[in-house]
């Protein structure tokens, strides 16, 4: 088949990881004899410094007419004071609003390399295997009214965190589909105790889970689940929660696995105006601007972004598979960058990237 991916390498490590992940996947493309068709745009503060805007419109259309998107990272530190409508964030936030890819997975899993990278005890992170089903599209990232008003003692900021039923459902039954496929087991994190926006979370997530008879469903608050995650991690499957406790939480679930170098995503949901599903695809980690351009960043998260792009975008399992025994590959013969490997002689980018594509063709 032919496999149509818009390329969005972006800001910082973007670039380096971006360019491993397309040669495993040009890899998979010669092993298992399929077509690519690759484009190539601009996202983040490369776009804003050319074009004035962190998501040129040219972006937009490519990414709606493409079955999937990969993208590295978005952020520079010489936007750090600029209101959020003007940072290179926003050209993300815009792409998953514009694509609506609501349902956002991030796999968190162990390795033998990851107890050695953890800080945390052994006997704790061991074993390790959970998702993270993120909402992506909407929450506090983009509830109105929001904005900064005011001056003096007077100034006041505001954000809100809105959801509707039907937003908490669709990504709820994400979830519980996912679930299906793994241990059956979904956890739903919310702050009820506090907050209205999540007891309708938790009252909606009841109902659907209801409709999962199969499926054990529990609740915990979100402060009770950033400590349980660091406390009994093997207790968790599927975590299903709103976008910024997802976006925390995920950075937390990163030390297990060693470190967040390693974590990809797929964020799932996206409907073109054609009526094709759209997908994007993106390692959890930032730009990390200090370390860009040094090959040093780890592109581990960025080519497991590629496996979960074969699986959920293209329905290509075994080529999803292959990619995933690369990396399991890659990491046990010890190539791995120094985030991975804090005493040891780490690896470059590109060493992993050849570690794992030529992996790929052994296997
Ligand atoms: C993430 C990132 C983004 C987010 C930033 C770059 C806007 O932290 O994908 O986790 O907050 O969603
Ligand atoms: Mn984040």
């Amino acid at each position: 088949m032919t496999l149509d991916v818009l390329l969005l390498p972006g800001d910082g490590v973007g670039p380096e990881v971006t360019e491993q992940a397309v040669r495993v996947l040009r890899e998979v493309a010669r092993v298992f004899h399929h077509a690519l068709d690759l484009a190539e745009g601009l996202i983040g503060g490369q776009a804003l410094a050319r074009t004035g805007s962190p998501l040129p419109d040219g972006t937009k259309r490519l990414a709606a007419s493409r079955s999937a998107t990969l993208l590295g990272a978005v952020g520079l530190p010489e936007y750090d004071s600029q209101p959020p409508d003007r940072r290179p964030e926003r050209g993300l936030l815009e792409l998953r609003r514009a694509l609506g890819v609501y349902a956002n997975l991030r796999p968190v899993r162990t390795s033998p390399a990851s107890l050695a990278a953890t800080p945390l005890r052994p006997e704790i992170a061991r074993g390790t295997d959970l998702v993270i089903v993120r909402e992506l599209t909407s929450g506090i990232y983009y509830g109105t009214p929001r904005g900064v008003s005011g001056s003096g003692p007077d100034e006041r900021a505001v954000n809100t965190m809105s959801y509707t039923r039907g937003e908490v459902e669709r990504v709820g039954r994400i979830a519980f589909e996912l679930s299906r496929g793994r241990r059956r087991k979904v956890t739903s994190v919310d702050k009820s105790n506090v907050l209205e926006n999540s007891q309708l979370w938790r009252r909606v997530v009841t109902e659907i889970g209801s409709l999962f008879p199969d499926v054990t469903l529990d609740h915990l608050l979100v402060d009770n689940c950033a400590m349980q995650l660091v406390l009994n991690p093997g207790r968790f499957d599927v975590v299903l929660t709103e976008n910024m406790f997802g976006d925390i939480l995920s950075d937390e679930a990163a030390v297990l696995s060693g470190s967040i170098g390693m974590l990809p995503s797929a964020s799932l949901g996206g409907i073109s105006p054609t009526g094709a599903r759209v997908g994007l695809y993106e390692p959890v980690h930032g730009s990390a601007p200090d370390i860009a351009g040094k090959n040093i960043a780890n592109p581990l998260g960025a080519i497991g972004s590629v496996a979960l792009m074969l699986r959920h975008s293209f329905r290509l399992e075994r080529e999803a598979k292959r990619v995933e025994e690369a990396i399991d590959a890659a990491v046990t013969s010890g190539r791995v960058t120094a985030d991975m490997r804090p005493d040891g002689s780490p690896a470059t980018t590109a060493e992993v990237g050849d570690a794992v594509s030529a992996a790929l063709g052994g296997l």
